[in-house]
């Protein structure tokens, strides 16, 4: 199907204006084609209940959504409860979202943009930072989207309770670098703000415990809250969230990573530079839709469990600067999509297996700062062309290794793993251990985008 008859179809079967302008995810049945224009903004819901079909390329503009009063006349299928108030307002649910943005504006102490200064007017729909879409369920023009990333909107004590919990319309709410600041709002429930989406707080000066109002919010499917100093720990139910995107990087959470971690469905997911420890849960093999997952700069510790070898589709698998252990599981073999492979700066030993370095599609390997002890031919040909750094490790016959005597230590010590036989199990092989590797590799499919979550690891608003 051509790309234009998909969108005007999505847009007859939704009545969704600007479905394909402002959708910051927007995901397959199979959660496949996640198109990222992260804080793009825009206005719009999404096609509730069910997700919209995967799209592959971008849809031309559709159509603006109606902005003036419409007479009933031009619009006979409006029931008259719907006519537009006849005081310029668009329609009634407008002209409440108006004075709650009045009453907000108030608050705004410091707008180094001068963005509210046009905020003026009953034309809310063409204020900057805000979008107006159809809502679904009332067939009426309504706020749909607040996109404030980068306005640097802040006050001594600038929140965000009786504003986005009073825009029960709202699907997209982005407010990256901003200095919002005490409790996100506890309305924020499914009952209430019932086409929220996408909430994005990151790069605030939110503190204190996770906010725990977002489990409510379950029709999020991206949560952004990096870059704010939460501590305390993440409940586990966040990894119940039927998310796609889950950023919660450069934070202070501390604490064991939840077992249920793997029940997650989404294919983003960054811990990155927070205080987690513990191991990484076996259950992780279960987050099957797993593109890019960085845990790198934490406390974790223990092995790696063979399941993480289970991740098929993943690009990106960062666990560097921890305190993880163990050798690398030979199910490293069947991470046939893996293009960055991390797990420098640890306590991980042991040969390499060259069935890892024979990975068809990796480009970087950093395995630095460990204690590795043995590189074979296929990982000598990935050294030679920079992919894989094997420096600081106790690799005797490579330049750049750690002094014998570190090494010596190291090893003087027994080490060993929960369930060792588990190591060398390889999950994609016929028979788990035999060495016929199926190498089917699908050649033929479209690469995998660039790895994106990286960027995440800047306090900026994300762009592809
Ligand atoms: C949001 O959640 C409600 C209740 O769970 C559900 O009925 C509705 O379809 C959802 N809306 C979207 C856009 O997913
Ligand atoms: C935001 O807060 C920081 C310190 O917390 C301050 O330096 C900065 O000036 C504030 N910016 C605004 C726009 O209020
Ligand atoms: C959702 O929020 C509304 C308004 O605050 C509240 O009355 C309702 O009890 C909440 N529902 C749930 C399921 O938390
Ligand atoms: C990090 O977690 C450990 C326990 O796992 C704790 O001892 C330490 O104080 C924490 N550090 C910070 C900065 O929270
Ligand atoms: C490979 O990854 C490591 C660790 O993330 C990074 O420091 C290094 O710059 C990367 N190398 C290349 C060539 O991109």
């Amino acid at each position: 199907m051509g790309t234009a008859s998909l969108c005007s179809s999505i847009l007859l079967f939704t009545l969704i204006f600007h479905s394909c302008l402002h959708y910051n995810a927007v995901v397959g049945t199979e959660r496949e084609a996640l198109e990222i224009i992260i804080g793009g903004g825009g206005g719009g819901y999404s096609p509730a209940p069910s997700r919209p079909p995967p799209r592959r390329s971008p849809c031309p503009p559709p159509p603006r959504p109606p902005r003036l009063p419409l007479s009933p006349r031009l619009n006979p299928t409006l029931s008259p409860r719907h006519n537009p108030p006849s005081n310029g307002f668009v329609s009634e649910n407008i002209e409440r979202a108006y004075h709650t943005i009045q009453r907000f504006k108030k608050l705004i102490t410091s707008d180094p943009m001068k963005i509210t200064k046009k905020w003026v007017g009953k034309d809310v729909c063409n204020y900057p930072g805000f979008k107006c879409a159809t809502v679904p369920d009332q067939k009426v023009t309504a706020l749909a989207a607040a996109d404030f990333n980068g306005y640097h909107f802040g006050d001594r004590d600038l929140q965000l309770t009786g504003f986005l919990d009073q825009l029960p319309d709202l699907s997209l709410f982005h407010a990256n670098s901003n200095n919002f600041t005490g409790p996100v709002p506890k309305n924020i429930n499914t009952s209430r703000v019932r086409y929220l989406i996408e909430l994005d707080l990151s790069n605030n000066k939110y503190s204190g415990e996770f906010p725990v109002s977002v489990l409510q919010a379950t029709n999020l499917t991206f949560l952004d809250i990096r870059f704010n100093s939460f501590s305390g720990s993440v409940p586990a139910e966040v990894f119940n969230l039927d998310l796609d995107v889950l950023f919660i990087n450069n934070n202070k959470f501390s604490q064991q990573l939840p077992r249920n971690l793997g029940s997650t469905p989404v294919l983003y997911l960054t811990l990155a530079n927070n205080n987690f420890s513990g191991p990484i849960p076996k259950s992780i093999g279960n987050a099957r839709n797993l593109l890019e997952v960085l845990f790198l700069n934490n406390e974790l510790e223990g092995c790696l469990p063979y399941e993480i070898g289970k991740l098929d589709k993943a690009v990106v698998f960062d666990v560097g600067s921890n305190k993880l252990t163990g050798p690398i599981p030979h199910s490293f073999a069947c991470l046939k999509k893996m293009k960055i492979l991390n797990l420098a700066v640890n306590k991980f030993y042991g040969p390499v297996p060259e069935m890892v370095c024979d990975l068809p599609r990796l480009a970087n390997l950093s395995l630095s700062y460990n204690y590795f002890t043995q590189v074979g031919p296929e990982c000598r040909k990935l050294i030679k062309k920079r992919i894989l750094d094997v420096r600081m490790n106790c690799i005797l016959d490579l330049p750049g290794q750690r002094s014998a005597a570190d090494c010596a230590k190291f090893f003087s010590k027994k080490r060993t793993c929960p369930n060792e036989r588990s190591l060398s199990y390889i999950p994609c092989r016929k028979g788990g251990y035999s060495s016929s590797l199926e190498t089917s590799d699908q050649q033929s499919m479209a690469p995998a985008a660039a790895p994106i979550t990286y960027n995440a690891l800047k306090p900026h608003k994300l762009r592809l």
